[in-house]
């Protein structure tokens, strides 16, 4: 029987530092046992977003964290563009409808990444958006956007509209600059590159949009007054996941010793690989520009993806994801984020090389073991 091998772009592999960690004996989150962990927590994280505000977390999944950036920061009738390139666009604009915004949605054809031109067109049209909204990678599709230079182009002639970025599967594996490229709004999530089960959403915050943050809204857990008002004692306003943000100080203080680009640099070698043995394989990668996060390619012509992808959980013990939608059965999604080595990376490829054998497509063994070698 094969070993578990968890592979899908979040959640991800737990190293045994924070399985450790998690398996501790609870404290309370008020202790002054927990305080340590919380402000080297509050202190670290503004660097993995180059933020020069401050970062808040949930207790919640990423969505928690959008839904949070949202509601604080447009309201009904406020002018939003929304991109939208897959799922998690689609995300944004549901949350834009709820709260009654005036949406301008800006669509990308799934797998393509968004271009300046549209952005341009947007901006001419609409001279007078509030907020732009936009994935920095779209998992649903392995789809990284050029999130550096269309926030930077937003802000040099829109300097008002607040520029708010899912940066989900983007943090912690490729460059994020919020405070050189004008990003006023971050969004992430624990079970992703912080390597980390599900339950924190993080919104990073730039001194700027503190500003604009809407007073007397509807709703109280993710009312972010609360939170900067609690911080200002070190605390979070409502009980900490103590667990992990201990955890997540580990993995900060791991990786600001290891060095943040090192960090990136190991999630991208993964990626490298990955995509290297998918290439011996003939198997082709699905976006145009894709994100170090994940690899999407598309299932071999004929092959139902979901049968190969429900044969490799079942034969093989290997958790890839498929497609969303109309990708179903299309596309397999692959994750190199997470505690993961490279001789996991070649382990996945291999037994991804025999699903594949076992639906009468052959690979070529020996030049598969040679690239990953
Ligand atoms: C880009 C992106 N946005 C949002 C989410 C939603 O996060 P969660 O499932 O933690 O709510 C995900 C999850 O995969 C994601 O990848």
């Amino acid at each position: 029987m094969y070993d578990y091998l968890l592979m899908a772009p979040g959640p991800v592999p737990l190293s045994p530092e924070v399985k450790h960690i998690l398996a501790e004996d609870m404290i309370h989150h008020r202790s002054p046992l927990f305080q340590a962990a919380l402000d080297s927590v509050m202190a670290k994280l503004p660097n993995v977003f180059a933020c020069d505000g401050k970062v808040l977390f949930f207790t919640s999944t990423g969505t928690g964290a959008m839904e949070a950036c949202m509601l604080n920061f447009v309201g009904p009738g406020d002018k939003v563009a929304v991109v939208n390139s897959g799922k998690f666009g689609e995300r944004w604009l549901q949350m834009a409808y709820r709260i009654g915004c005036e949406v301008i949605e800006i669509p990308v054809k799934w797998g393509e990444s968004l271009k300046l031109e549209q952005v341009t067109h947007v901006l001419e049209q609409h001279p007078d958006l509030d907020a732009f909204f936009t994935q920095y990678c779209e998992t649903s599709t392995g789809a990284l956007h050029p999130v550096k230079q269309i926030a930077s182009y937003i802000k040099e002639r829109q300097a008002s509209c607040l520029v708010a970025v899912d940066a989900i599967t983007a943090v912690l594996t490729t460059e994020l600059n919020m405070r050189e490229w004008g990003i006023d709004l971050c969004v992430a999530g624990s079970q992703k590159a912080f390597m980390l089960p599900t339950g924190l959403g993080f919104l990073a915050i730039s001194e700027h949009a503190e500003e604009r943050i809407k007073k007397d809204r509807p709703f109280l857990y993710f009312d972010i007054t609360q939170e900067l008002k609690a911080r200002k004692s070190g605390q979070t306003a409502y009980s900490s996941n103590v667990p992990l943000i201990r955890a997540l100080d580990m993995v900060l203080e791991k990786i600001e010793q290891d060095g943040l680009q090192n960090f990136i640099s190991n999630v991208q070698a993964r990626a490298e690989l990955c995509r290297r043995a998918l290439a011996v394989m003939n198997l082709e990668i699905y976006p145009q520009n894709p994100a170090p996060a994940l690899t999407a390619f598309r299932s071999p012509e004929g092959m139902d993806g979901a049968k190969l992808r429900n044969h490799l959980e079942e034969r093989y013990n290997l958790t890839l994801m498929g497609g969303q939608e109309h990708l179903k059965g299309k596309i397999l999604r692959i994750g190199h984020m997470g505690h993961l080595s490279h001789a996991n990376i070649s382990d996945a490829m291999i037994r991804l090389a025999h699903g594949l054998a076992d639906f009468s497509y052959e690979v070529d063994m020996q030049k598969l073991e040679k690239a990953l070698s």
